[in-house]
C-alpha cells in the first residue's frame, strides 16, 4: 500500500457553486421554452451535475450513462466502452451532456456521435473542467467550469484508482 500526496486546494466548493449558478442561468436563459435532457457521465460527473441542475429553471428529466476509457492509470487508452447505456429515448430531445473533465476529448467526443445517432435534436456539452493541454481530438465544449493545467486532478467527483471523489474541492495529486 502507498500513500498518494494531494495538493493544495485548486478550486474551493464555494467558486464551484457560484461558477454551477452562472452555467446554470445561462442554460435557463438560451433554452427558454424548451425541455432538456442532462445526461451525466457516471461516475465523476455526478457532484457537479447535482449542483449545476439546481440551477436550471427549465423543464427536464436527467439520465446516466457509464463509459470507461481509463483503468487505474492516469492516460486515456484512447479507446471508450459503454458500460451503462441510456434507460431513456432520447430522441428529437435538447441533449445536455454533463462530464467532470475534458483531457484528450476521446470520450465526449464518442459521446457526441453516439448521442446524435440516437436522435437527439441538439447536444451540448458542460464540463466542470477542461485540460486544454491534453486534447488529442478537436471538439467544442459549450459550458466550461474552469480551466485547469496539465496535472492529475481530482476530488469534486474525480478520482485517482476510484478514491478521493468525495473531497469538497477540486486539487491534484504531487507527481
Ligand atoms: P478524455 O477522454 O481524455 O477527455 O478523458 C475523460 C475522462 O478521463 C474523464 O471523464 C475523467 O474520468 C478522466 N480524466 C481525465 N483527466 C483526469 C484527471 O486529471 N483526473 C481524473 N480523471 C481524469
Ligand atoms: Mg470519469
Amino acid at each position: 500500500m502507498h500513500e498518494d500526496t494531494i495538493g493544495t486546494v485548486m478550486i474551493t466548493q464555494k467558486e464551484i457553486l457560484q461558477k454551477a449558478k452562472e452555467i446554470g442561468q445561462r442554460i435557463t436563459r438560451e433554452y427558454q421554452g424548451e425541455e432538456i435532457v442532462m445526461i451525466g457521465i457516471l461516475r465523476g460527473a455526478v457532484l457537479w451535475m447535482a449542483d449545476l441542475m439546481k440551477c436550471v429553471e427549465l423543464d427536464m428529466t436527467i439520465d446516466f450513462m457509464a463509459v470507461s476509457s481509463y483503468g487505474s492509470a492516469t492516460r486515456t487508452s484512447g479507446v471508450v466502452k459503454i458500460n451503462k447505456d441510456l434507460d431513456t429515448d432520447i430522441e428529437g430531445k435538447h441533449v445536455i451532456i454533463v462530464e467532470d473533465i475534458v483531457d484528450s476529448g476521446v470520450t465526449l467526443n464518442y459521446l457526441r456521435g453516439y448521442i446524435s445517432s440516437r436522435g437527439a435534436r441538439t447536444v451540448k456539452i458542460c464540463t466542470l473542467l477542461d485540460k486544454p493541454e491534453g486534447r488529442r481530438v478537436e471538439i467544442d465544449v459549450d459550458y466550461i467550469g474552469f480551466t485547469v493545467d496539465d496535472r492529475f486532478i481530482v476530488g469534486y467527483g474525480l478520482d485517482y484508482d476510484q478514491k478521493y471523489r468525495n473531497l469538497p474541492y477540486v486539487t491534484y495529486l504531487e507527481d
